[in-house]
């Protein structure tokens, strides 16, 4: 089970200082250390577009966590570099993977590498929606910036059209017969109303994104939710192309499809070309 962060000891600043903290952590790096697989969404991606966008190619994967992307990733780039903004994630990854460029690094500031260094850039898991939107539109940039013009950029992003349960829904509250799993569940669900009892100022609806809350990371903080609408036209103004669209369960899918039923959107893009917006 995800463990209840104990990273909120005291009320943060904004919120991309909240879910930085969020992710420094032993525990929640021990947590997706466990993890090992490969999403519906993402296989569907390599088996479209893996030949030409990982495989000999240099690839720069962001939000490496624990490093579960890394698995599959690594043995197919010609040059494979992870980072992550949380030093106990990368050291995480590390201790799995030894021997591979793994660097702490923030996705808002990749002034490390030189523009067009890399043929593709990924962001997995939703990593980019912990960011504030100004904060997502930093790193949208960075990453074109260090991207060759038609690299690719592979990124997942949960979906405003999907309706997600509120802190007190017992949705959240899983039922077990055994008593002390019972208590663990019971601590966590009360753990998630606390936790979005003290963040709920920062969860706000615009006109094209919404800040919200979800169980994910036990209401710690809200995250990015966008239509893919909204994400294309981002993307669009940043100087990327969208070229394939899958949901959750690994399915192709189009801009005008809402996707009710998937809480997050795999979309590839590429560099454009297109001058950057200020
Ligand atoms: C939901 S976890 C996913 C981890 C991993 N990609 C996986 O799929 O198991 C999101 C990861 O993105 C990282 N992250 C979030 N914002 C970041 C940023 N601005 N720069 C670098 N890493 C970031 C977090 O530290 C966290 O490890």
């Amino acid at each position: 089970m995800f463990p209840s962060s104990s990273a909120q000891n005291s009320m943060p600043i904004d919120l991309d200082t909240l879910n930085q903290r969020f992710y420094q952590s032993r525990a929640i790096a021990d947590w997706y250390a466990t993890k090992d697989f490969i999403m519906a969404e993402e296989q569907a991606f390599l088996d479209k577009h893996g030949a030409e966008a990982v495989d000999a190619r240099h690839v720069l994967d962001i939000g490496i966590g624990a490093g579960r992307t890394t698995r599959f990733l690594l043995p197919r780039a010609a040059r494979y570099v992870g980072v992550d903004y949380s030093s106990d994630m990368v050291a995480a990854a590390v201790a799995r993977f030894p021997d591979t460029r793994l660097n702490v690094m923030d996705a808002r500031d990749l002034s490390a590498y030189h523009d067009g260094e890399f043929d593709t850039v990924i962001f997995s898991f939703n990593g980019i929606d912990s960011l504030s939107f100004v904060g997502r539109l930093a790193a949208m940039k960075e990453i074109h910036r260090v991207l060759k013009p038609g690299g690719w950029f592979i990124f997942s992003f949960h979906n405003r059209d999907q309706k997600t349960p509120g802190p007190f829904s017992v949705c959240n509250l899983s039922f077990s017969k055994h008593p002390l799993r019972m208590l663990e569940n019971l601590h966590r669900y009360l753990g998630g109303i606390f936790n979005w009892w003290r963040t709920r100022a920062l969860a706000y609806i615009d006109r094209d994104y919404e800040m919200r809350h979800d169980s994910g990371n036990v209401f710690a903080a809200p995250n990015c939710y966008l239509t893919k609408t909204a994400q294309r036209d981002q993307l669009d103004a940043l100087g990327f192309e969208v070229i394939s669209i899958f949901n959750q369960v690994g399915n192709e899918s189009s801009v005008p499809e809402l996707d009710q039923t998937s809480s997050w959107i795999l979309f590839a893009c590429r560099k454009s070309g297109a001058a950057v917006q200020a």
